[in-house]
């Protein structure tokens, strides 16, 4: 299984998920400005991936230099200002700076230990994922994703990719229908690769053919992934989940969304008030470097909808399969 992020020798190396799946280059990021621009940039993406990446790149900051209030800031603005809709970025940030601000000697080693920690227990997270689902399989089934939360999207193995990896491994996976992900093609260019090299049987469509699929009978559940839960178990993630899981609903398919409990955001009370980040219009209007669209201005391209909590049959986390009402079986993630 792909491994998107390693640490060696006080570099932080990350596969440039903008040359997948053409091309493995890897990126060596040293400073925070190179972390920073990473996550921006989307070499690296997806909510667990980001979480990792900038708690590994928080330390990095703090290689030459001592701990002062205002340094801290800065790092925190310059890491919390690249993405907005993953909370997963927040939580590694204010992580971090907790162990900053009350280390007494050796700073940049304890802040690296403490970024290895947080990508070790996010793989260990995943994996419990994948395990808290396999009741969710009664037999062999066929399954819709949608993005990419696999390996790729987090610190190794995957959220909703970890469900589909550990049904795979007990026989309970027939095939797994992989959406395209426009504008982006996370799907496309990320999952489609990922599956093929763990050697789950995958297929790619559009993001328009599920509903016929799901009417034919050819999809038993869908799972994806999130970038942030609010308290009632509304669900942010990438544009275009909302429309998977009003035809689930339609078609009777179970709709699960795999994330670890640093995707629940306990200060956000309802899906409203989750920030959804907004796009650059090129995304849609430009393609392989050509314009392809009348008016290059004339574009909406928000990166993130919001599933309401009564389309979601259960979120699964690393610490059980939490049901509706989210509000009550969510406090346990609390921490
Ligand atoms: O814009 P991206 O590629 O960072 O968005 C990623 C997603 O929406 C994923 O589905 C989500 O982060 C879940 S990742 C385990």
């Amino acid at each position: 299984m792909i491994q998107p992020i390693k640490f060696e020798n006080d570099v932080l190396l990350l596969i440039d998920q903008l040359k997948l799946p053409m091309q493995e280059v890897w990126v060596k990021i040293k400073t925070l400005e190179e972390g920073a621009k990473a996550i921006k940039d989307m070499i690296v993406r997806g909510a667990p991936a980001i979480g990792v990446t900038a708690a590994y790149t928080y330390a990095l900051a703090f290689k030459n230099k001592p701990f002062s209030s205002d340094y801290a800031n800065l790092v925190k603005e310059t890491l919390n200002s690249t993405r907005p809709t993953a909370v997963n970025l927040f939580w590694a940030v204010s992580e971090m700076e907790k162990v900053a601000k009350f280390c007494k000697k050796n700073l940049y080693t304890t802040l690296l230990n403490h970024a290895k920690k947080i990508h070790a227990d996010d793989i260990t997270m995943n994996k419990k994922i994948g395990a808290n689902a396999l009741d969710l399989f009664p037999k062999k089934l066929k399954v819709l994703t949608h993005c990419n939360a696999g390996s790729l999207a987090t610190g190794g193995y995957g959220t909703a990719l970890g469900v589909i990896y550990s049904a795979f491994s007990k026989n309970l996976i027939e095939k797994v229908w992989v959406d395209e992900t426009r504008p982006f093609l996370q799907g496309a260019r990320l999952t489609a690769y990922e599956l093929e090299k763990a050697g789950v049987p995958n297929t790619l469509i559009c993001d328009n053919m599920s509903a016929s699929l799901m009417a034919k009978g050819e999809i038993d559940l869908v799972v994806v992934g999130s970038d942030r839960i609010a308290k009632n178990g509304d669900v942010a993630n990438k544009i275009g989940t909302y429309a998977v899981a009003v035809l689930a609903q339609y078609h009777k398919i179970p709709f699960y969304v795999a994330a670890p409990s640093s995707t629940i955001d306990f200060n956000i009370a309802c899906g409203n008030d989750i920030p959804i980040e907004e796009r650059a219009k090129s995304e849609l209007g430009i393609f392989n470097g050509k314009q392809i669209v009348y008016d290059l201005d004339n574009i909406y391209n928000p990166g993130f909808d919001v599933t309401p909590n009564h389309l979601v049959s259960g979120i699964i986390t690393e610490e059980k399969v939490h049901y509706y009402p989210y509000i009550n079986s969510l406090k346990v993630c609390d921490s």
